[in-house]
């Protein structure tokens, strides 16, 4: 691995160099649900949240309209998109942000979806493995989301197999959700796991899977809905990070979650 890769790679995760779980902050929803809620305005939800975020994924037109030029977080810029919630299938994505822009917009890495047992994989897959050659020659991480669409059966088996998918096309890492089993998931892949929060749930049903994830070998999450949909982001992202980061247990930091409303 490069030194530029491996830098960056620590910097989004910078949990990785000492064994500890990290927090990446999802916000890219609108590249296909539009004004999601909570994210409506986003420069207003995203910018308290920022000091308790190690890195930030999200879409070029957020990075470039709602966060402070000035910040220092590391940018993870989501780069396929080509469909909406509008369409049955969602699958049908390509690489529509190029890496030289990503490179001009100072990101530390990128992130593309890849739809394995999807009407679109294998249009999704190829353009992958081309954004992994790009991105590397400038040792830029490439992180895989996995197991996104409406009707994914997402067990084991299905999770392990699109994760593992990513990891042999070159993927530095993966995004899939939590699952009964993940420590097998994990064992088979030989690169940092993050996994997304999904649909919103009860938070102390949240900050129990972000727990039982890193337990399993996870390098974080990378968590969106269940921190900017909260009745306290602020004090959501918070819990998540002493969970995550810190090992609370999961009942001690929804205490403090719910003491600090
Ligand atoms: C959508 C994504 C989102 O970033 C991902 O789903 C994470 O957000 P959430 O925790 O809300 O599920 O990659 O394709």
């Amino acid at each position: 691995m490069s030194w530029g890769l491996r830098n960056r790679l620590d910097r989004v995760l910078p949990g990785l160099p000492n064994g500890t779980g990290s927090v990446m902050f999802a916000i890219d929803h609108g590249y296909f649900m539009g004004p999601t809620t909570g994210l409506e305005d986003p420069r207003k939800t995203i910018v308290p949240l920022l000091p308790h975020a190690d890195s930030l994924m999200l879409s070029r037109g957020i990075l470039q309209n709602s966060i402070p030029k000035r910040t220092n977080i590391p940018i993870v810029l989501r780069v396929s998109s080509g469909n909406s919630i509008l369409n049955d299938d969602m699958s049908n994505e390509k690489l529509c942000v190029s890496v030289e822009d990503a490179i001009r917009l100072n990101v530390s890495a990128v992130a593309f979806s890849i739809y394995i047992g999807g009407a679109y994989e294998h249009q999704t897959i190829v353009e992958f493995s081309k954004l992994v050659n790009d991105a590397h020659r400038y040792g830029i991480p490439v992180l895989a989301v996995t197991a996104v669409g409406k009707d994914m059966n997402r067990d084991l088996r299905y999770l392990s197999l699109a994760s593992r998918i990513a990891v042999e096309l070159g993927a530095d890492i993966v995004k899939t959700y939590y699952c009964d089993g993940f420590n097998e998931l994990i064992g088979a892949c030989p690169v940092p796991v993050v996994i997304a929060g999904g649909k919103k749930v009860p938070e102390l049903e949240a900050l129990k899977f972000a727990h039982n994830a890193v337990s399993d070998g996870a390098a974080g999450v990378d968590m969106g809905r269940n921190i900017f949909q909260s009745d306290s982001p602020e004090n959501m992202i918070q819990a998540v990070r002493s969970v995550v980061v810190d090992g609370a247990d999961p009942n001690d930091a929804y205490e403090q979650y719910k003491s600090s409303l």
